[in-house]
């Protein structure tokens, strides 16, 4: 088929634009494929956060609906580095791997190399990658995935040597195309995208855009289309849950939109994240007390203990706010995990400011916490701050920080050691033949001898002994039903 013909006769509209070059790109995969005599393979590379990983099920369910067979061998026909920006150490990881690709492709010609995802969104990775990378072939961002399709068709049928789409921000968000999940059993659900807080340290409003939320009734829809096809578990997807409805036109916000998530029959877990402690309101923990499947699991980003870092971080609240919340979440939910986020060495942050992070820390006994030393985003209004902290002590502080952390979550997780409790069975333990490995609701593992048969079933375990971080344990009694 020539380029200009579906270029031209492709329709304007979405999804069904994408599906006529999906169509277009089969037959071409099936061409490719026969005079190989061998199917064309295709990896994708994520990095970064839970949304990444749900972009990447749907650009695996386009390749695949074209053809393509997905490998984890590095040598694929079709190779895409989903990337993430948060952190500069993300962006170093993603130009490491470049360097082993460009000398692979050079032994294959005829591999395709594609990069799309945060990193993307920022111009000067885009010009360096044009500039120092000239083997990549297709570059896109966060805003289009849904048309590698066309993008890929493109490249392919077309002249250009490196195809780059990169929209400044969204246009449309486009329901219905194909997205090939990595477990059966368990699925991600965006209900928004992007972020308006503008955290200072933080780059994600910037290559992520304005906050979009996705309609209720499509977002119930997907729900119930992956309760029909066996999905039990499902998490809601937003960099600011609590925010969610906010920019629609109809009044409905995330409590709501959870109660309804509840009602959906064949769900029977429901996690969501992340959650601004700002936004996080009485009648979203009214739901949690209400809905019995959403898991007894909340992640907190508390970023920093300290009020005056706080208020130079633009998180809207103080210590004294974030530790009320925890109290009233400890109170109103009883035995509910929390986890969190925490951030070293923001600029300026003294030892006294950090003594106060401790102190969160120490009071609010966290299940588990993921610690960042600051990383300079540019273009971030901390970038532009004085007081840069030097890296010694940020250091010095990070380990402080993650000794606290560990004994703490080692005695927290701990507690429910002796009961039994229920547990979706995740999969086969890879260490330890004749194990399972399932997730309780406060999101702990737990390993446990059983047969493969029960993955994705949710069972009883008897929890005989806590490891610090995971458990280990019994099965105790047949899967239980719906
Ligand atoms: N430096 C270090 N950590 C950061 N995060 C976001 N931006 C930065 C940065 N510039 C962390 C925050 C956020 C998590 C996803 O990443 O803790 O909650
Ligand atoms: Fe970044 Fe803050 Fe938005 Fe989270 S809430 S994505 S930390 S700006």
């Amino acid at each position: 088929m020539d380029s200009s013909f579906i270029m031209e006769e492709a329709p304007g509209t979405e999804p069904e634009r994408q599906l006529a070059f999906i169509h277009a790109m089969r037959e071409i995969v099936r061409v490719r494929c026969d005079e190989l005599g061998r199917p064309l393979t295709c990896r994708i590379h994520t990095f970064g956060c839970q949304m990444n990983a749900r972009d990447s099920e749907k650009l695996l369910g386009i390749l695949e609906q074209m053809g393509y067979q997905p490998t984890e061998d590095d040598d694929a026909d079709f190779v895409l580095y989903n990337t993430c920006t948060v952190r500069d150490n993300a962006n170093q990881k993603v130009y490491g791997h470049l360097g082993s690709v460009k000398s692979r492709k050079r032994k294959h010609p005829d591999m395709i190399v594609a990069l799309c995802g945060c990193m993307m969104q920022e111009p000067e990775v885009v010009e360096r990658i044009r500039k120092s990378y000239s083997f990549v072939d297709i570059v896109f961002g966060t805003h289009n995935i849904y048309r590698l399709a066309e993008l890929l068709y493109r490249r392919m049928t077309g002249s250009e040597q490196m195809v780059i789409d990169i929209w400044d921000k969204a246009r449309d968000i486009v329901e219905e195309l194909p997205v090939e999940r990595k477990y059966a059993f368990k699925s991600g659900v965006n209900i928004m995208f992007g972020c308006d807080n503008f955290c200072s340290y933080c780059i994600v409003p910037y290559v992520r855009g304005r906050e979009c939320s996705r309609r209720p009734e499509d977002i119930l829809s997907e729900i119930r289309r992956l309760a029909a096809d066996g999905v039990i578990e499902v998490m809601l997807l937003g960099q600011n849950v609590n925010s969610y409805g906010k920019n629609l036109d109809i009044s409905i916000d995330f409590a709501t939109l959870l109660r309804e998530v509840d009602q959906i029959e064949g769900i029977r877990r429901i996690r969501f994240m992340t959650s601004h402690p700002k936004d996080l309101s009485d009648d979203l923990i009214r739901a949690m007390q209400d809905c019995a499947k959403v898991c007894r699991h909340l992640h907190l980003p508390l970023q920093s203990g300290s009020s005056q870092v706080l208020k130079r971080m633009n998180r809207r609240y103080t210590k004294e706010q974030y530790l009320d919340l925890v109290e009233k979440l400890r109170r109103e939910l009883p035995g509910i995990s929390l986890t969190t986020d925490i951030i070293v060495g923001f600029p300026g942050e003294t030892e006294e400011d950090f003594q106060e992070t401790l102190d969160v820390v120490r009071k609010v006994r966290y299940d588990s916490a993921f610690t960042f030393i600051y990383s300079k985003r540019t273009g971030t209004p901390a970038a532009a701050m004085e007081d840069q902290v030097p890296d010694d002590v940020i250091q010095d502080r990070f380990n402080r920080l993650l000794d606290e952390i560990r004994q703490i979550s080692a005695e927290v997780c701990g507690r429910d050691e002796g009961t039994v409790q229920e547990v979706l069975v995740e999969n086969v333990n890879d260490h330890q033949e004749g194990y399972l490995t399932g997730r309780l609701s406060n999101n702990l593992l737990v390993h446990f001898p059983g047969d493969s048969s029960l993955v994705g079933n949710i069972v009883s375990v008897s929890l005989t002994k806590s490891m610090g971080f995971y458990y280990m344990g019994e099965l105790a009694g047949a899967p239980i039903a719906p």
